[in-house]
């Protein structure tokens, strides 16, 4: 339990310096190679849930101290010891004796007695405690930042609540079926066979009821499945794929939906990403599903450098975002972001729809996506779009949930947008570049 503390508590830490959990995570299974998947897993769900506690678990804890710690390492191992306690079974005496023999592990034994006090004040009257820390303060209490809460109530005023407190449930776990390889009933037959329930969804689509990990899912190894949100799996269906068109995947990584699209039609796809190291996992993806696509790292938004002067018939730009309609997977995301990025992502995904849509064939379709939730990044991105581009109609989606394009998080799905332009020719002039 020491050990399980020490590292969660390292990695919250680096949180709260505004680093990722994900690298953090591997860097140390790559520093303690003895750690067991066993204890791995402790240590990744303490690390995430306290990250989705945070608001919460600070609150509760100014409640407990006398006066603000000073002592960063100290305090990411109280946020997690409370975690633990007040979230988590873990027996609440080892906890407490894990904590307190842990200080002089991180080089503060002096405050042992100060973990004691505050970890057993809490136990005392936890239920109390607990409820003072969500009277505290917005952030208390739904555990986002005040600016994040605030930007969802003002886009979502009837349900923002709802759709905070989907944000820190956890995520289903839902797979996608590469019905080129196998049928969805038959499948279905090697989870049962597995004993993996599941509930089916929609079309390829099956959740998984107890999660487990990808590599003990049947035929995982060889391309017969893939892991992929539900919300994400709209994208491939809504760009009306058929054979033998030329399509552009404009930010492909990890390649969930370049897979997909490769899954659904014999298509010809060229899949770009900025990030080189990004593109890897695509390249992992492809090679594991059997499928082939061109690669190339570049700035999707500068087609001088990897544009052929081909047009494309289909294009899928699932833009850097927020990511706010997918916070219950990355619950990180929302104590490392600050407000004024939202302007900024707004900003890099309009250059990328306007360079991108002078590489659209005259008749074909953008599909443009976000797992977002704050109108500037979904809606307004779009009708600005409009506004500027008379040569663009924005088509009904088919099948599609919700006539605006927003879906928000739930039981079924993570949150997301879309948009499907077709271009068209102007009567009397070129199309828009
Ligand atoms: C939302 S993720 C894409 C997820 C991917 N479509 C999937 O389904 O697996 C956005 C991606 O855009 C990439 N990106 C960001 N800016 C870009 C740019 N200017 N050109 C190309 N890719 C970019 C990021 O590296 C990131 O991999």
């Amino acid at each position: 339990m020491i050990e399980i503390q020490r590292h969660a508590s390292f990695a919250l830490s680096g949180v709260l310096r505004g680093r990722s959990l994900t690298p953090t995570l591997a860097q140390l299974w790559q520093q303690h190679p003895s750690l067991d998947p066993q204890a791995r897993g402790a240590i990744h769900d303490i690390a995430f849930g306290s990250c989705r506690w945070l608001g919460t678990l600070r609150a509760l804890l100014d409640q407990l101290l006398r006066k603000p710690l000073t002592d960063a390492p100290l305090e990411s191992l109280l946020l997690i010891a409370l975690y633990q306690l007040g979230w988590t079974r873990a027996p609440a005496h080892a906890v407490v004796d894990s904590a307190v023999r842990g200080c002089a592990r991180i080089g503060v034994r002096s405050a042992k007695g100060l973990v004691n006090a505050v970890l057993r004040g809490f136990l005392r009257t936890p239920g109390p405690c607990l409820e003072r820390a969500r009277a505290a303060s917005e952030v208390g209490r739904y555990s986002y930042p005040q600016w994040w809460i605030d930007r969802v109530r003002a886009a979502w005023p009837q349900m923002w609540s709802e759709v905070l407190a989907a944000g820190n449930e956890r995520p289903p776990l839902t797979l996608r079926v590469n019905t080129r390889r196998i049928g969805v009933e038959a499948y279905r037959s090697r989870l049962e066979a597995e004993g993996i329930d599941y509930a089916p969804v929609r079309a390829s689509a099956l959740r998984v009821t107890r999660p487990v990990p990808a590599q003990r899912l049947p035929g995982f190894g060889e391309g017969l499945v893939s892991v992929q949100d539900l919300g994400a799996q709209f994208a491939a269906p809504l760009l009306e794929l058929s054979a033998g068109q030329r399509v552009l995947d404009a930010c492909a990584a990890p390649g969930g939906k370049t897979a997909h699209i490769l899954e659904s039609a014999h298509v010809e796809v060229l899949a770009l990403d900025r990030d080189a190291e990004r593109l890897e996992r695509v390249r992992e993806n492809l090679a594991r599903l059997q499928l082939a696509a061109t690669l190339r790292a570049a700035d999707a938004g500068a087609p001088a450098s990897w544009w052929d002067g081909r047009f494309f018939d289909r294009i899928l730009l699932d833009a850097p975002c927020s990511a706010s309609g997918v916070v219950r997977r990355h619950p990180d995301s929302k104590w490392l972001r600050r407000d004024t990025d939202i302007v900024q992502l707004a900003a890099e995904q309009r250059r990328l729809l306007r360079a991108l849509w002078q590489t659209l064939a005259p008749g074909g379709k953008l599909l443009f996506v976000t797992c977002s939730v704050f109108p500037e990044e979904t809606s307004a991105q779009i009708v600005d779009f409009l506004d500027a581009h008379r040569d663009a109609a924005r088509l009904p989606l088919r099948a599609f949930p919700q006539d605006d394009g927003q879906i928000l998080p739930g039981e079924e799905h993570d949150g997301f947008f879309y948009a499907l332009l077709e271009k068209r020719t102007v009567h009397g002039r070129q199309p828009d570049a």
